[in-house]
């Protein structure tokens, strides 16, 4: 704060010193010139200078805060299959990398599976929450945060609006809701079906409609 504040008085300062009145004046000149009255005024320039700084730092503070917050769409979850507790609570858990028989066999893994399993993204004690490499459990609806730490840039593109914008939407009273990741790319298997076009609508006299 105090070097904030110097700064300031500084360009209160140097504001003086482009005061047509002390052209020619450098800031030492200026600050040798000052009479009692233009230091106090000096002094009311940095005053309100500080507390217009502290009040539009307040302003950015609360936006950004706003905008970590990302309101997203539901995460795109078989019917029926969450909470994954319901079946899991009463397993044991199976770190081991084999092929799934009994349940989700469907999902086979092919993203960067030589080096990780279930276990890396999904908690194994508690089997509804997602967890980061800091063991920390987040919901399925902040998946993204998942993502993120191995995709930055993408995440950081993402965050801005810039990565997966083509069918982001916008919801209710003009608030943008964010796709996750999940809902165009599949978790397990990413690299195949990003977001499957609808095919394009039938077109009169069954034309296909065409670009
Ligand atoms: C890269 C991290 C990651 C890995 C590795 C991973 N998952 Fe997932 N999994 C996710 C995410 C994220 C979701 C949430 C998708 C969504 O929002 O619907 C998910 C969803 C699921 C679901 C719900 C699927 C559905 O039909 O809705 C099941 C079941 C699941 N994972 C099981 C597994 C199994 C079994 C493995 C290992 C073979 C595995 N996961 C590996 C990240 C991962
Ligand atoms: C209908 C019961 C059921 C539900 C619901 C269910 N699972 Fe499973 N899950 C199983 C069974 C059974 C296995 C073991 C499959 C095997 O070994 O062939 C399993 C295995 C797994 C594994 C592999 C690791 C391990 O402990 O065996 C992961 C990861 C997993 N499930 C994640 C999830 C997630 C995430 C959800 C919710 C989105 C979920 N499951 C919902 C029954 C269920
Ligand atoms: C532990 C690190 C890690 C996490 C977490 C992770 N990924 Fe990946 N991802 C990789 C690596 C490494 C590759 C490239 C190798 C591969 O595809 O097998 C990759 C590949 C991809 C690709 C394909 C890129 C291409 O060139 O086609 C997509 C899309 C992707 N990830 C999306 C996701 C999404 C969505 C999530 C969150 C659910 C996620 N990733 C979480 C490490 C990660
Ligand atoms: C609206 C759908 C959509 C969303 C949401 C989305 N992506 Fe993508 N993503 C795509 C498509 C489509 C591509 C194919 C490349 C392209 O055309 O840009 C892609 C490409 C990628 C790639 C491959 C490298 C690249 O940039 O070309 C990675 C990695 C990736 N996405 C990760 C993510 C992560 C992580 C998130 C969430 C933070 C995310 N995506 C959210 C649609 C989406």
């Amino acid at each position: 704060m105090r070097a904030r504040g110097a700064k300031w008085l500084d360009m209160a300062a140097t504001s003086y010193n482009r005061n047509p009145s002390f052209a020619g004046g450098g800031v030492h000149s200026v600050l040798s010139r000052m009479d009692d009255e233009m230091i106090n005024s000096s002094m009311w320039k940095a005053i309100c200078l500080l507390s217009l700084f502290l009040i539009v730092e307040f302003f950015f503070a609360s936006i950004t805060k706003a905008v970590e917050e990302f309101p997203v769409s539901p995460p795109p979850m078989t019917e029926g299959i969450f909470p994954c507790s319901n079946c899991h609570t009463s397993m044991e858990v199976n770190p081991k990398k084999r092929e799934l028989m009994e349940e989700h066999t469907n999902i086979k893994l092919r993203h960067a599976e030589t080096m990780r399993w279930c276990l890396d993204c999904h908690d194994g004690k508690n089997r509804d929450k997602l967890r980061l490499f800091n063991e920390e459990l987040i919901d399925f609806d902040e998946s993204y945060r998942l993502c993120g730490e191995c995709h930055g840039t993408t995440y950081r593109d993402w965050k801005a609006g810039i990565h997966g914008k083509r069918t982001g939407y916008f919801m209710g009273p003009g608030k943008r809701t964010y796709l996750l990741c999940a809902n165009c790319h599949n978790p397990h298997d990413p690299k195949f079906k990003p977001l499957k076009p609808e095919p394009p609508p039938e077109g009169p006299m069954g034309k296909k409609n065409e670009r």
